[in-house]
């Protein structure tokens, strides 16, 4: 068990070490927030087909990560993982988990626990924007508190950028578990969540295992003319929900510009950060991206919707516009979520199962 002895209040950095070790219940692991598509759920189902299809690889690309599980998944001491994701908080958490460079453990270890301890009475841009929705006013004043400490820390030079995303992402996770919402921002809850105790926590961080890794906060239409790897993972917005709606309040969090909010769910000008592959220029750019890939091997992770009956939630790339970029590029081979692999057309398949199509690259 973890023994932290904290006594030293913000400002005192570089103490002496405060804590022997800490159980793996006490840190955030990269899986514990809740995000829409992540891929949590099916990591042994593509860790198979990659065992069966491709065997050992030395480089993965996670190129529209999100939480980042699944190249955190395949994330080991001798293999480079590349992730990447256009949102800005999430690049911030992959850099959090998953880049090389090194962190004053003990330092971070005090500025939570000191955090942790605050009690804030002043109103500040989040409270005043998101207090009584989204959060309690209490939990949204310490919210903005934290963050502002944050930025200070990181321009007087008392902390590193690790440092800052370590800080930074440890409060997303932490306000992901007090938020008034069903998982996402594009509305609150009226009633406050129950059980809910907000609560930094240190990043379960296997450092000895980044030393090779990459990220990049890009467009993945852009970076794929930049990067090389074995196997290409893809795991792009499906339909036309937008994620810069639904994690607004992270995105602006983290950026901390402190721009006006609009409308009942206090959403930023979210013009710059809208995916196109929610839109119906979707199936160019995914055409764009399979024919610029250098790599050995792809997989692609698609939902299968179709046409649900509810627009947004309508696949913006159907099955033949994937089939036809994909095999320009090798065989297709489609599996699903119960192993089933077959070719498409040949059977039929139920909706809402977890595909993934797997091409070994050839041209
Ligand atoms: C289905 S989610 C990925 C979920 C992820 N596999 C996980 O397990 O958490 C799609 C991600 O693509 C990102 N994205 C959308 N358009 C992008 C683009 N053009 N370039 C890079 N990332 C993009 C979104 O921000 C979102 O995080």
């Amino acid at each position: 068990m973890i023994k932290l002895q904290l006594c030293i209040g913000i400002g005192h950095f570089f103490s002496a070490p405060l804590y022997k070790f800490l159980t793996r219940a006490e840190l955030f692991k990269i899986s514990q927030r809740r995000y829409l598509g992540n891929k949590n759920s099916i990591l042994n189902f593509i860790d198979n087909i990659i065992k069966s299809e491709i065997g050992h690889f030395n480089s993965l690309c996670d190129i529209f990560a999100g939480t980042g599980v699944v190249g955190s998944y395949f994330n080991e001491k001798n293999n480079e993982i590349i992730t990447n994701d256009f949102l800005y908080h999430n690049f911030i958490s992959l850099n959090a988990f998953l880049n090389q460079d090194s962190f004053n453990q003990e330092k971070l270890l005090e500025l939570i626990n000191n955090f942790n301890n605050l009690s804030v009475k002043k109103e500040n841009y989040f409270s005043i924007n998101f207090g009584g929705k989204y959060f309690s006013e209490k939990n949204a004043k310490k919210i903005g508190f934290i963050r502002e400490q944050i930025r200070k820390l990181f321009i007087e030079d008392k902390i590193n950028l690790k440092e800052k995303s370590v800080l930074l992402t440890s409060l997303n996770y932490s306000i992901d578990k007090i938020a008034n919402t069903v998982g996402h921002y594009d509305a609150y809850i009226k009633k406050t969540m129950k059980n809910s105790k907000f609560e930094l926590k240190m990043l379960d961080i296997e450092i000895e295992k980044n030393k090779n890794n990459k990220i990049y906060n890009k467009d993945a239409n852009f970076l794929i003319r930049d990067i090389e790897c074995d196997i290409l993972y893809l795991d792009p917005p499906y339909n036309s929900r937008q994620y810069s709606d639904a994690y607004h309040v992270l995105e602006n969090l983290t950026l901390w510009q402190k721009p006006e909010v609009f409308g009942v769910a206090k959403k930023f000008d979210r013009t710059k950060i809208k995916s196109e592959y929610c839109k119906a220029n979707a199936v160019t750019l995914f055409d764009d991206l399979i024919q610029n890939a250098k790599c050995k091997y792809i997989l692609l992770s698609y939902n299968n919707m179709g046409n649900s009956g509810n627009i947004r939630s309508n696949a913006k790339i159907s099955d033949y516009e994937i089939m036809e970029s994909l095999s320009k590029r090798g065989k297709v081979k489609i599996f699903e979520q119960n192993y089933k692999e077959f070719n498409t057309g040949r059977e039929k398949r139920n909706n809402n199962v977890e595909r993934i199509f797997f091409v070994k690259v050839m041209s």
